[in-house]
């Protein structure tokens, strides 16, 4: 796939499938609740529908209806049944993760593998706090998938300080707790998203969650009773980001991105661009099936160098690639600072968006967990093939820095965007930017 400037704006509307995180725990949790949840708006992605594929190998019933419109029978927690075959969860790290909580508290044999991306992957930072719940695990070298999982009826409620910021491992701890006897406590060291504690609570589990040096602490009472609940899924803020800063980029572009999820907890993109100077509106917020949401608006703006402190991370850790883009368009330095989780992603994320620019002539350096991008306010070279490494974030970032770059981008595999954002080219082409086939 290649992209190149069409010679005009980007307009139009552009409606950006569910939410990823929301879409996997929405069936995840579905799968553990008595009778029949409803999702509307779900991410028809592969990394969703991996989910979806496992949690019917674990006995739920699940049926599409239509477009994102799902429903999602189970059978209560405690009663999922043993899956026949090896689970595999192909590129997603959070389908893995997460759904190893569910598999080390239930009294089930499983064996959970990916694809060469994801079996790369770090699943020690999981299986630390499951062991100590009670199962029993078995990797590869270094932790890595494929994942043997000697589940246990019996689960201990554990009290678990992460030692990193991640959603994955509270959640994977967090949906093990639900089969524990007693109160599962998470705490974080820098809040990270909340939806898993936003969702359990809707489908009717008791969740706490206090404010703790900068962090939270999360505490879970264990064997609720869940009850099937509907579901709306938002639109998803990190795949909004590609065409988000494609109009921030392309001059003469405007905008809109209707329904957008706006949990505080994923938003740090748009603060950081409007940082520097970008002119993003949001209009109609509400409350959509628990989680904030609202309609962006965006036009082409010229955009500052700024110094993104590591502070901002969870708030936008799928984010950097894109920023970096964006950064490159800036008159200026721009610093994203503490950017080591980048390095543990579908790919090596650090690298990747490096190589990335580097490779369509603009200046960037690495500095420890740091990437400096130094931009000149004016659109870079362009004109480079981007190896993507199986990551779609890699892939869409380097296809929207190609839109106002001088000359066309190309990624060597647009394959995987499909993992997060079918449609993706369709969808930008009809805003009016020009990607097609290499
Ligand atoms: C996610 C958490 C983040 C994020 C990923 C989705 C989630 O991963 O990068 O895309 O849904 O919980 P980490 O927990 O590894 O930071």
């Amino acid at each position: 796939m290649m992209s190149r400037r069409s010679g005009r704006g980007l307009a139009g509307v552009a409606r950006v499938p569910g939410d990823k995180s929301i879409s996997h725990r929405a069936l995840m949790l579905g799968a553990l609740a008595i009778g029949e949840s409803r999702i509307s708006g779900l991410l028809e992605g592969e990394d969703v529908l991996r989910t979806a594929a496992a949690m019917r190998a674990l006995g739920a019933e699940i049926r599409r209806e239509g477009d994102g419109a799902w429903r999602v029978a189970g059978r209560g927690i405690g009663a999922i049944t043993e899956p026949e075959e090896v689970l595999d969860m192909g590129n997603s790290g959070t389908a893995a993760r997460l759904l190893a909580g569910i598999l080390a508290s239930h009294p089930v044999f499983s064996v959970i593998t990916g694809d060469a991306s994801l079996r790369r992957r770090p699943m020690r930072r999981v299986i630390t706090p499951l062991a100590l719940c009670g199962a029993t695990f078995s990797a590869r070298a270094g932790g890595k998938m494929p994942l043997a999982i000697a589940g246990t009826g019996q689960a201990l409620p554990i009290v678990y300080r992460l030692p990193v910021a991640s959603a994955q491992v509270k959640s994977a701890i967090l949906l093990a707790g639900l089969n524990a006897r007693g109160v599962t406590v998470v705490e974080e060291p820098a809040a990270t998203r909340d939806h898993s504690e936003n969702m359990l609570r809707h489908f009717g589990a008791s969740v706490a969650v206090s404010e703790d040096r900068g962090g939270r602490v999360i505490e879970l009472a264990g064997q609720p009773e869940l009850r099937a609940a509907d579901i709306a899924v938002p639109g998803d803020p990190s795949s909004a980001a590609f065409p988000l800063v494609a109009a921030l980029l392309v001059p003469g572009s405007a905008i809109s991105l209707p329904g957008v999820g706006l949990n505080p907890l994923r938003t740090g993109l748009f603060a950081t661009l409007a940082e520097m100077g970008a002119a993003i509106t949001i209009e109609n917020r509400r409350i959509s099936g628990g989680e904030p949401v609202g309609d962006l608006a965006v036009a082409h703006t010229a955009l500052s160098g700024i110094d993104v402190a590591p502070e901002r991370a969870p708030s936008m850790i799928d984010e950097y690639p894109i920023l970096a883009v964006a950064a490159a368009f800036a008159r200026g330095t721009t610093r994203l600072r503490g950017l080591a989780e980048l390095r543990v992603k579908e790919s090596d994320r650090l690298a990747a968006t490096a190589a990335l620019l580097t490779g369509n002539g603009v200046a960037v350096e690495i500095e420890g967990d740091d990437l400096i991008v130094h931009g000149t306010g004016a659109p870079p070279p362009g004109g480079g093939r981007v190896a993507t490494g199986m990551d779609h974030r890699i892939a869409m970032s380097a296809l929207v820095l190609g839109l106002a770059a001088a000359a066309p981008v190309a990624v060597d595999d647009a394959r995987f965007i499909d993992t997060s954002f079918p449609g993706f080219a369709a969808l930008m082409n009809g805003l009016g930017a020009a990607m097609a086939p290499a």
